[in-house]
This record gives structure tokens, sequence and C-alpha cells, in this order.
């Protein structure tokens, strides 16, 4: 492919039967469909086909090691693609489906190999909005779907973003905005004892063991640069912009810092600042919410100016920061090496 992507904007409400039925036939013969959801844009193809799936990996330039999410439209969808449903899954499911929380459970036949990179589990969600629920009841099949960025990359949270990214390379973008919350969906592997997050996201671990009636659930493991990734999207860099980022520890790193000539610093939570040049653009992020909604968006923005640096100013320590702390080591390298 090499042609430009077709873009088709789509309204979140009441969405055009038309403009998803040309998307859902594309879906049906193997092609790649970008798509909104909650999170951010993801890049489908139906996941039921081993040809379409290898599209995405292509597309990407995504390692065949890295597992797909699958997405379906309802419940009897979602329970298709999985061999066994415990009750903490029934639990999740119907208190956060539709919505930002991916499910690890053992994988069913209906799901090929290359979509879970060879794992007997398989993760599965529910996408929130309309656009993306009825795009794949109208397919008729699960999607998987990665966030629709080449590998390593800035998640999509914008059409345009996406364009950016895989133009020529896949054969449809449907546009419906910016993405609602703008960061990567809590993944939970259910296959262990134990229900582990394996990605923070939007729900926070505190909220999981309420919703699960005090069953312990255990936190996602740091990055770790030594020993083989439970779950590829917690290898120690990703996410990462183009510009080069370092993240300092606290407002103090910046008095005196040596900030090149063309520079951006993005602030997380509320700090007190030193003095800084008048040529820095800052960006400030105040709460959790919005900076969910606000940080790959301003990587991206960030990218675009051409600055020789981006600086960012971690959040403090409290959980509902812990999904953007995560993010933000894996996007920026420490000022100071960190001491293992
Ligand atoms: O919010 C989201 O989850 C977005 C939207 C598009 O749904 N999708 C997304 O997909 O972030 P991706 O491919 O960029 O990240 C999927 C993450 C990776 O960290 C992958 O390793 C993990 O989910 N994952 C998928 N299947 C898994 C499995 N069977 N076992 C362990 N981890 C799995
Ligand atoms: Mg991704």
């Amino acid at each position: 492919m090499s042609r430009a992507t077709r873009i088709l904007s789509i309204a979140t409400d009441n969405p055009d039967e038309h403009l998803l039925e040309e998307a859902a036939a594309i879906l049906r013969r193997g092609g790649l469909v970008a798509f909104a959801t909650e999170t951010v844009y993801g890049l489908g193809a139906d996941a039921t086909n081993p040809e379409a799936v290898a599209r995405i990996f292509e597309a990407k330039g995504r390692p065949a090691s890295n597992p797909l999410i699958v997405h379906a439209s309802d419940l009897p969808m979602a329970r298709a693609c999985v061999a066994a449903w415990p009750p903490e899954a029934e639990t999740l499911a119907q208190r956060y489906w539709p919505g930002p929380l991916t499910l690890v459970l053992p994988r069913s036949a209906l799901i090929p190999e290359i979509v879970t990179a060879g794992l007997p589990t398989v993760g599965v969600r529910i996408p929130h909005p309309e656009v993306a629920r009825r795009l794949i009841a109208r397919t008729g099949r699960p999607i998987a779907a990665p966030s629709a960025n080449r590998s390593m990359g800035v998640s999509p949270t914008l059409a345009e973003h996406v364009r950016d990214d895989l133009d020529g390379r896949i054969d449809l973008i449907l546009d419906s905005g910016q993405t609602t919350i703008g960061l990567e969906s809590t993944v939970v592997d259910l296959t262990t004892r134990q229900p582990r997050i394996l990605r923070p996201g939007p729900y926070t671990v505190t909220e999981l063991e309420h919703v699960l009636a005090n069953i312990h659930v255990r936190e996602a493991v740091e990055a770790n640069p030594g020993g083989a990734p439970r779950s590829p999207g917690l290898l120690p860099v990703h996410y990462a912009p183009r510009t080069r980022a370092v993240r300092v520890e606290s407002p103090q790193d910046l008095a005196d810092f040596p900030w090149p000539e063309r520079a951006a610093l993005i602030v997380l939570g509320r700090h007190e600042l030193p003095p800084l040049p008048a040529s820095i653009q800052r960006f400030d992020l105040p709460a959790p919410g919005i900076a969910a909604r606000g940080l790959y968006l301003t990587l991206h923005r960030c990218d675009r100016m051409g600055l020789d640096l981006i600086v960012v100013l971690p959040p403090p320590e409290q959980q509902e920061w812990h999904a953007i702390r995560d993010r933000i080591r894996r996007a920026t390298k420490p000022l100071r090496p960190e001491p293992r």
C-alpha cells in the first residue's frame, strides 16, 4: 500500500450507517481501519483472520512477540474470544465494560495465535465509544487493535496523529475527534491465582480491589531492564517521542538548567517553579484527568515544533498519577542515571 490513506469524518453521536458499513466492509475483506476508542486510536483488523492481523504487525513495524488486544462489541462476542470466564471476569466486566479495562484470559480457538504472539492467553475489552462498538458489531467479528502508531512511538489521540505515523500503510482512518481519556487501558491478568495489573491505566489497583470485594490485586512490575517482560507493553522504553526527552526529579533541577535554544517543559501536577528562560514553551497538566487527556497530545505537539529537548517534571507519587508516571518513565530518560 502506498496511496495516501483515506480519512472519513464520522459523528460520535448517531454515526452514519453508510460510513460504518464502508469501514466494516474493509475489515471483513482483511483490511486495516484506524478508529477512536475512549483511550487512544486503535489500528483494527479482523481478529479471526491471520493474514489481516499480520498486516497490523507490518504497518506498525511491531515485533511479532507483542500480543494484540481484541475488541468486542458486546459480552457474548468477548466471551467467544476466551476459553474461561472466572467470576472475577464477570465482576470486572459488569462494572467496567464498555470501558478502558483489558482482561487477559485463556484464548479460545476463535482467536489465531498470531494475535496473541503465541501466548495461550488473550487480552479482551469492549471499548466505550458508539462508533467503535457499532463498527465491530457491523463487521460481525472481534477486532484486534493495538494503538494506531508506529511501534515504540507515542500513541495517537487524534486522527491526524494516526495519519502522520501510518499514512499510506493502512486503508482507512475513521476520524471522530480527540479521544476522551487519552491514556491506554488498564491491563489485568486473570490467569494467575491473584489478579495482576500488567499495565497501569485509568483504573487503579485500589478501585479494582474494591470492586473485586477484597481480592488482592498485584501491581504492575516496574520496568525491568534485565528480565523478560511479562507484558511487552512494559518494555522500559516505549511511548517515546522523536524529540530527545528527559525527566527531572524536582523543580530544583530546573534552576540553572542547561536549556538548549528550543525546548519545552511539560509540568505534571502543581509545582512551584524557579524562574525559566522566556524561550521555553511551557505546558501545564495540573490534574490526573487533564494530564491523561493531554500528555500524548502535548508530546505529539512538541514533536511537530522541531525542538531540541523536551523536559518533563513528573507528578507527585500518588496513586491516581500512577499510570501517567509509568508512561513518563517509558517516554523519557532520567536526567541523571538512576541507581539500579
Ligand atoms: O487502550 C488500549 O488498550 C488501546 C486501545 C486501542 O484499545 N490499545 C493498546 O494496544 O494500547 P497496544 O497493542 O498498544 O497495547 C497492548 C498491551 C501491550 O502491553 C501488550 O503486551 C498487552 O496489552 N497484552 C495484550 N495481550 C496480552 C496477553 N495475552 N498477555 C499479556 N499482555 C498482553
Ligand atoms: Mg501501543
